[in-house]
């Protein structure tokens, strides 16, 4: 069988699946257009995509061998699943192994805004650091904060996990209780409006759905404390971004640490000329043991698809169940 993949991945994942397949990789360092995705996929049996990838109806339907899509990422949204679900093609992500690398990145946000850190490397690499002031570059304490979590799975867990040693006061939103904080950390489960107005750092870590599209906008900027944080490393369009740039501009907040953006890779001039936001390129699971382990959990969903098995992290389990009544 055959495997076409967006785009190269680490070693690792290409070997296990070249045992088995056929592969043909993206030549290009660069993300394909949907127009080149559906000539990929021609004569192929699967297709190893990234959430770079418009995985839509138009590329699902192209070639009616296609009979497994494997996601190199957590985030599926990228994905129309209920389209592959009706062509009866699993599609798998790779939960848990980006999970640690993905909350140390917000914990790296959080530092870098409230101690502005970007700003003081700047500042001093461009030689204007004449001797230390006592109101130079005045930033946030963390310690026994409040901090905001904003949709309790697993990234959300353990970047709120991660704040024990600064004694933190833990709110979180979740359609669920998460039992496990409200243990170990004596989290409370609030309302985002409640958890907007008391936190001093917001942390997003919902996925994308209709429902989060825009869950942060000009009113819950409004809720905020003046001098909060806001991190996002989950997706872009979770925040309104015009909102924020006005918050930012206007100092309704403090400050923001974005990972992800509305409309990657465009970021506004407007966003990108502030210094109260620290801004990087999308890599929240960017580490080379966790990219590795992506690759190989991707590498391993095809494989179990390709041979009509229920891949390991199948986003879309239903499609086996119609098979086995059908
Ligand atoms: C994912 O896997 O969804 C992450 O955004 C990758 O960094």
């Amino acid at each position: 069988m055959k495997v076409f993949v967006t785009r190269r991945i680490p070693r690792p994942g290409l070997d296990l699946l070249k045992k088995e397949y056929t592969v043909e990789i993206n030549p290009h360092d660069r993300v394909l257009t949907k127009e080149e995705i559906i000539k990929g996929i021609r004569g192929k049996d699967g297709l190893l995509c990234l959430l770079t990838d418009p995985i839509d109806k138009e590329v699902i339907t192209a070639e009616p061998k296609l009979k497994m899509i494997a996601s190199y990422a957590v985030g599926y949204d990228n994905i129309d699943v209920a389209v592959a679900t009706q062509q009866g093609i699993p599609v798998s992500n790779t939960p848990g192994v980006l999970t640690e690398t993905t909350a140390e990145l917000a914990w790296a946000l959080l530092f870098s805004v409230t101690r502005r850190i970007v700003e003081g490397d700047t500042f001093t690499r461009e030689g204007k650091f004449k001797g230390w002031a006592p109101m130079l570059m005045l930033g946030q304490d963390v310690t026994k904060k409040t901090l905001g979590i904003v949709g309790t799975g697993r990234i959300g867990t353990a970047f709120a996990l991660k704040s024990k040693g600064f004694e933190m006061n833990v709110l979180y939103t979740d359609e669920q209780r998460n039992e496990q904080l409200e243990r170990e950390l004596g989290a409370k489960k609030v309302p985002l409006s409640t958890l907007l107005k008391n936190s001093d750092f917001v942390s997003i870590h919902v996925p994308l759905t209709k429902a989060t599209h825009h869950l942060i906008d000009e009113k819950e900027f409004h809720m905020m404390k003046k001098t909060a944080v806001l991190i996002n490393t989950a997706r872009g369009p979770i925040i309104n971004e015009k909102a924020l740039v006005k918050a930012l501009k206007e100092q309704w907040i403090f400050g923001a640490g974005l990972d992800v953006y509305e409309n990657e890779p465009e970021i506004p001039m407007e966003l990108k000329n502030l210094n109260n936001v620290v801004l990087q390129p999308h890599i929240g699971s960017a580490t080379v043991e966790t990219r590795t382990k992506m690759a190989l959990m991707a590498a391993e969903n095809m494989s179990r698809g390709l041979k009509g098995n229920i891949p390991p992290n199948c986003v879309n389990k239903e499609v086996f169940l119609r098979k086995s009544t059908t």
